[in-house]
C-alpha cells in the first residue's frame, strides 16, 4: 500500500507531479491557453461582482491560502484576507453582498473550518470550497466546490494536498482574472504555459534530493532552525517550518526576512541553521541583505535561488537551485525541498514520519 516507499509521506511527496497534473486536468483549455471551471454553478457575471475575499482554513491549508492571497491580489486586484478558522469563526467579520468566502480543507471535515463555513452561510455569504474529499461535509455544505485531485492523503503531514490546493488557487485566480478582465489573454496564456511545465519540474526536483537530504541529516543535533524569506517566499517558509516542527520535533520559526532585526535576530548565533528563500526577483537584493545579517552572527545558511542565479552562492554556505518558472509560481516548487527537509530530518532522528506524536490526520474537535 506504500507502493515500495518506507512511509506514506514519502510516497505522497513523490505523487505530487501526478496530483498537480490531475488537479489542472481538464481545467486548462490547451487550445486557447485559458482556464475553464465548469464546476462553478454561479455565472461569470456573478463571480465578477465579488470585490473582497476571505480565505479561511487551518494549518497547511491556511498556508496554501497565503499563497492564494498574493496571487489573487496580483492578478485580479481583489483584496484578500487570510484567516485561521479557529479565530475567524468567533470574529464579527465585515461582510457585504460582494464578499466571497473561500474555505480550504484537504479532509473537508476540520471542525473549525466547517464552523466558519456555517457561520458565513448564516450571514448569506457565498462560500466556495477547495477540498480533496468528494462527499465531505465541507464539499456538501459549500455553495461552490473546486476539488483538488490529489488522491487519498494518509500521512498526517500534508504534502500533495498543499501543492494541489496551490494549483487550485492558481486556476481560480486566473479564472477570476479572465472574468474580471484584469489580465490580458497573452499574460494568461503565459501563466498557463508555465503551469503545465510544473509537474515535470517537481519530478526533476524529487530525483535530485541528495543535497537537501545531506542538509537534513546534519540537523540531528540541532535544537532550533529558522526559515526566512519575503512575500511568497515567506508564505512558503511558514509551511516549511510547520512541516519540520510537526514531524522532526525541531523547534523552528519562519520569519519575514526584513522583520528579523526587530527582535528575533537575537536568537541567531554560531551555527544556527537558517534556510533563506530568495526566489522573488523584485525583493531579491533586500533578502540578500538580511542573509548577510544572519551570516555576520554566525548562522549556517542554506539559500534557495532560481537556476541561473550566480550571486547568492557568495553570501551563503550552500545553495539549492529551483528550476526557473514565473515568480508567482515558485511556491509550488520551493515547498518540495522543504517537505524533504522535514522528512529526512525526521528519519535521521528515528521518528515515526507518518504518525507524529499528539497529532491527528483529521481534526474534528474544536
Ligand atoms: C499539517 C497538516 C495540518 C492540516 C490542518 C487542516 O501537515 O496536515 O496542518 O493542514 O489540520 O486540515 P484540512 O486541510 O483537512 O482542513
Amino acid at each position: 500500500e506504500k507502493g515500495g516507499y518506507d512511509s506514506f509521506m514519502l510516497k505522497e511527496i513523490h505523487e505530487q507531479p501526478q496530483a498537480v497534473r490531475d488537479t489542472m486536468g481538464a481545467r486548462i483549455d490547451e487550445n486557447n491557453k485559458r482556464v475553464i471551471l465548469p464546476e462553478l454553478k454561479m455565472s461569470d457575471v456573478e463571480l465578477a461582482t465579488y470585490d473582497r475575499i476571505y480565505i479561511v482554513a487551518c494549518g497547511t491549508s491556511m498556508h496554501a491560502g497565503l499563497v492564494g492571497k498574493d496571487v489573487i491580489e496580483k492578478w485580479t486586484r481583489v483584496p484578500v484576507e487570510v484567516a485561521v478558522a479557529s479565530e475567524f469563526r468567533y470574529r464579527d467579520p465585515i461582510y457585504t453582498d460582494k464578499t466571497l468566502m473561500i474555505v480550504i480543507s484537504q479532509s473537508g471535515e476540520t471542525a473549525d473550518t466547517l464552523a466558519a463555513l456555517r457561520e458565513a452561510k448564516k450571514s448569506n455569504v457565498k462560500v466556495l470550497a477547495i477540498t480533496n474529499v468528494v462527499g465531505s461535509s465541507v464539499a456538501r455544505e459549500a455553495d461552490e466546490v473546486i476539488f483538488t485531485w490529489a488522491g487519498p492523503e494518509v500521512a498526517v503531514a500534508s504534502t500533495k494536498a498543499y501543492t494541489s490546493q496551490v494549483v487550485a488557487l492558481y486556476l481560480f485566480s486566473l479564472y477570476l482574472a479572465q472574468v474580471k478582465g484584469t489580465m490580458a489573454a497573452v499574460e494568461i496564456a503565459e501563466v498557463v504555459e508555465h503551469l503545465s511545465e510544473i509537474p515535470g519540474k517537481i519530478a526533476s526536483m524529487l530525483e535530485n534530493d541528495d543535497q537537501i537530504r545531506r542538509f537534513a541529516e546534519g540537523t540531528k543535533e540541532v535544537s532550533s532552525l529558522f526559515f526566512i524569506g519575503r512575500s511568497l517566499d515567506y508564505a512558503v517558509s511558514l509551511e516549511g517550518s510547520l512541516k519540520l516542527k510537526e514531524i522532526s520535533y525541531i523547534h523552528s520559526e519562519a520569519y519575514p526576512a526584513g522583520e528579523l532585526k526587530h527582535g528575533t535576530l537575537a536568537l541567531i548565533e554560531d551555527n544556527v541553521p537558517v534556510v533563506a528563500l530568495a526566489t522573488q526577483p523584485d525583493i531579491y537584493e533586500k533578502t540578500v541583505s538580511n542573509i548577510v545579517e544572519v551570516k555576520a552572527r554566525g548562522a549556517h545558511v542554506l539559500g534557495f535561488a532560481t537556476e541561473g542565479n550566480h550571486d547568492l552562492a557568495k553570501s551563503v554556505d550552500e545553495v539549492i537551485y529551483m528550476p526557473a518558472t514565473l515568480p508567482m509560481l515558485t511556491p509550488i516548487l520551493t515547498v518540495i525541498p522543504l517537505q524533504l527537509l522535514a522528512y529526512y530530518a525526521s528519519v535521521a532522528r528515528g521518528l515515526d514520519v507518518d504518525k507524529p506524536r499528539n497529532l491527528a490526520k483529521s481534526v474534528t474537535v474544536e
